[in-house]
């Protein structure tokens, strides 16, 4: 019924066809792109933690093969979620080369002696857990904390410092014997939630009836983001040090070891389990001693890092454009456990996807009772042919909500029967519609998926507005008070009936209003995730808002120019323009506009806010077409990032510099028919090497 899909590693697998090879990367970025959307919170998961990680890792041994055909937007170059107005980092935050098996790690320890010409000797490492939170960089100057930044893509990040003062373990000045401080130091590490902390929030946050916690992580990076951290510290937040960025005026240590001391004595939190040992064999030892022990540990870990522990011997290694050479993490295993499978339940998401959903035996399964898990979709269930009754293998990879892996089929039952796949939507009973893996409720009046979309657009990547948890909307909804998604902000104008239904008093009704106030004034990346349009995630969002600049511009678009942006495929560019031509969606915006909510376009902020006004490109927008010969794209890109202007990888009117070079094509008829000043590379070349001061002004 259903075809099955996902990638097929064996394609290209020994073949020396460029051709077929390019087609192949093509697809890779494309599918590592949705699911990265659909991991972070735009749908149900389609692939599995390992099916995902073996698609990234096909994805970078073709991009090793053919450097030829990397695209620059590739999942393996992205560091993190693109930030708008964001502030750069002195030093790029890099990410880490991630390890599954130990003969990858004895490679790695190969590469690094070879790379040091030391094929014989050993390296001394230092070893620490990877911990599973979310990375902050704080910039002190003259020992005072002058700002703190989220990792955001790598480059810039998102400027939170008022949140990180909450954060236990991060103080507004450096401490330290004599008070000897660094001119400047960029102290990187990772926030945390304790393992006990986050079973306490989530019991409070259940009585709440807030939106649920999926992981810790997730609870950090929200409560990171919160405009108004006032009892943040209530959290109880931990900041565990792992790096450092920029240094000026204290530059003694040679190793990371002596590093972390110092660090330490400056009033840090540098891990217990920081430990050095000597040659590739002892990071096994220590990662396997350390996945024993994961469960004493109150905080979640993913895996271990080494990291090459003389920082002179570091600086020789070097890195690649997102990792360093001398350090790789090393994962642990998932953690599983065997149940039996009492039944299969369908919900509805908020884009009409009907997802099958297990229901389990309890298990125990690192510490939380597990009593539901994701079968991802009916292409999916169909391919594994999981039934009701079956003993199935269970697997937690951080998330609250685990996924079923293996089932026990020789443990099944003589009657056992295929689950049948619903024929008609479980809440309004219209038809399904199929498309790829997946059932689809195509009745956009439906209950259930208006209840999702409303969920959404007030979670918190979206607009963020508190009292939106499921209680409160189950509520609205059965109250009539919620009909539609944009009776969301009619809300305010019905304070009498709120104010009588049960749990609503003045305080509450406030806040309300005040989140939806505050909602109306969005930013057209988070206005376009909100939407809950398929297949749009937030990283599509942000590329069709750096594309289009404004949401007038994005909904006059055709197929063609939304097929011209950079990520964009034929699935998105059809969904983006099916909801822009529903009526519905005209409704919704007319509602939006009587309720005054104001979408703000994408100003050339980036590039202006990164420079404070000061570089000479500030405001420009290069966006590059065709191959360049004297330096790569990437380099190019952060010579004239380095200089104050902000790229664009889709051709838009807010472009102000369009790079041609060889073989430019739809990019440069397209950059021709807005009438963008267009540069050669030379020309290029000369204005990066005057500093930015040549070439004219392109405004
Ligand atoms: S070192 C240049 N050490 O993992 C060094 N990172 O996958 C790069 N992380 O961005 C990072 N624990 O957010 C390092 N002990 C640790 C870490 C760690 C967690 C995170 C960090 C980093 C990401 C890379």
């Amino acid at each position: 019924m259903v075809e099955s899909r996902g990638a097929d590693p064996s394609k290209v697998r020994g073949e020396a066809d460029e051709n077929a090879a390019r087609e192949r990367m093509r697809t890779l970025v494309a599918d590592i792109r949705r699911y990265d959307e659909l991991y972070h919170g735009a749908g149900a998961p389609e692939v599995s933690d390992s099916e995902y990680d073996d698609l990234v890792r096909e994805l970078c041994d073709l991009e090793a093969r053919f450097p030829q055909w990397v695209d620059r937007g590739s999942p393996t170059r992205r560091v993190g979620a693109p930030v708008h107005g964001g502030l750069a980092h002195l030093v790029p935050m890099l990410s880490l080369d991630s390890l599954t098996s130990n003969d990858e790690v004895r490679d790695f320890d190969e590469r690094v002696r070879k790379g040091l010409d030391l094929p014989d000797g050993e390296i001394d490492y230092m070893l620490e857990p990877k911990y599973d939170g979310v990375s902050a960089n704080l910039l002190y100057e003259g020992g005072r904390l002058v700002r703190g930044l989220t990792r955001g893509d790598g480059k810039t990040g998102e400027e939170i410092t008022r949140n990180l003062l909450c954060v236990h373990g991060i103080q507004p000045e450096l401490g330290g014997p004599g008070r000897l401080w660094p001119e400047r130091i960029e102290v990187r590490g990772e926030v945390i939630l304790s393992r006990s902390r986050f079973v306490e929030l989530r019991a409070e946050r259940e009585a709440a009836d807030e939106v649920p916690f999926r992981n810790a992580r997730n609870a950090v990076a929200g409560a990171l983001k919160r405009n108004e951290p006032d009892g943040l510290e209530a959290f109880g937040m931990d900041f565990f040090f792992w790096g450092i960025g920029d240094l000026r005026g204290f530059e003694s240590a040679t190793t990371y070891g002596e590093l972390c001391q110092w660090i330490a004595d400056l009033g840090f939190t540098v891990s217990p389990q920081l430990t050095r040992a000597r040659g590739g064999a002892a990071i096994l030892d220590y990662h396997d001693d350390l996945e024993r022990r994961r469960d004493e540990l109150d905080y979640e870990m993913d895996g271990i890092v080494a990291k090459v522990d003389d920082l002179a011997l570091q600086r020789r290694l070097g890195r690649t454009a997102r990792a360093p050479r001398w350090a790789c993490a090393h994962k642990f295993a998932p953690r599983r456990a065997w149940t039996k499978m009492l039944d299969i339940t369908v919900g509805v998401g908020r884009t009409g996807a009907l997802t099958p959903v297990a229901v389990l035996e309890p298990v125990e399964l690192a510490g939380v009772t597990v009593q539901r898990a994701t079968l991802h979709n009916f292409g999916w269930l169909e391919d594994r042919d999981v039934r009701v009754d079956d003993r199935v293998e269970i697997e937690r990879a951080g998330d609250v909500i685990p996924e079923v892996v293996r089932v026990d089929v020789d443990a099944r039952s003589a009657g056992s029967q295929p689950f049948q796949a619903p024929q008609a939507c479980p809440r309004c009973g219209e038809p399904v519609h199929e498309e790829g893996a997946f059932l689809y409720c195509t009745n956009i009046d439906c209950e259930a998926q208006i209840r999702q979309r409303i969920l959404h657009l007030g979670s918190r990547r979206a607009l963020d507005i508190d009292r939106l948890g499921e209680k409160y909307v189950d509520q609205l909804l059965e109250a009539g008070l919620l009909k539609r998604v944009e009776d969301v902000f009619a809300l305010p104008e019905r304070r009498e009936a709120l104010l009588n239904l049960e749990r609503w008093g003045e305080q509450s009704f406030n806040n309300l209003v005040a989140g939806i106030d505050r909602a109306k004034r969005p930013q057209l990346p988070r206005f376009l995730f909100a939407l809950g349009i398929r297949h749009v995630g937030e990283q599509v969002s942000s590329d069709l808002a750096d594309a289009f600049g404004s949401l007038d511009t994005l909904r006059a678009a055709t197929l063609e120019q939304l097929l011209e942006v950079d990520g964009v495929g034929p699935k998105v560019a059809e969904s983006v323009r099916d909801f822009f031509e529903l009526p519905a969606t005209a409704h919704f915006f007319e509602a939006l506009d009587r309720a005054g909510v104001v979408v703000s376009a994408l100003e050339k902020v980036e590039a202006d806010d990164n420079a404070g006004g000061a570089l000479p490109l500030a405001g420009r927008i290069f966006c590059f077409t065709g191959g360049l010969e004297t330096l790569t794209r990437d380099q190019a890109r952060e010579r004239v990032e380095a200089l104050g202007a902000a790229t664009a990888s889709g051709m838009s009117r807010r472009v102000t510099d369009v790079v041609a070079g060889t073989g430019a094509g739809a990019k440069l008829e397209k950059a021709a028919k807005l009438g963008l000043r267009v540069i050669t590379e030379e020309e290029l070349t000369q204005l990066i090497e005057a500093g930015g001061k040549a070439g004219g002004d392109a405004e």
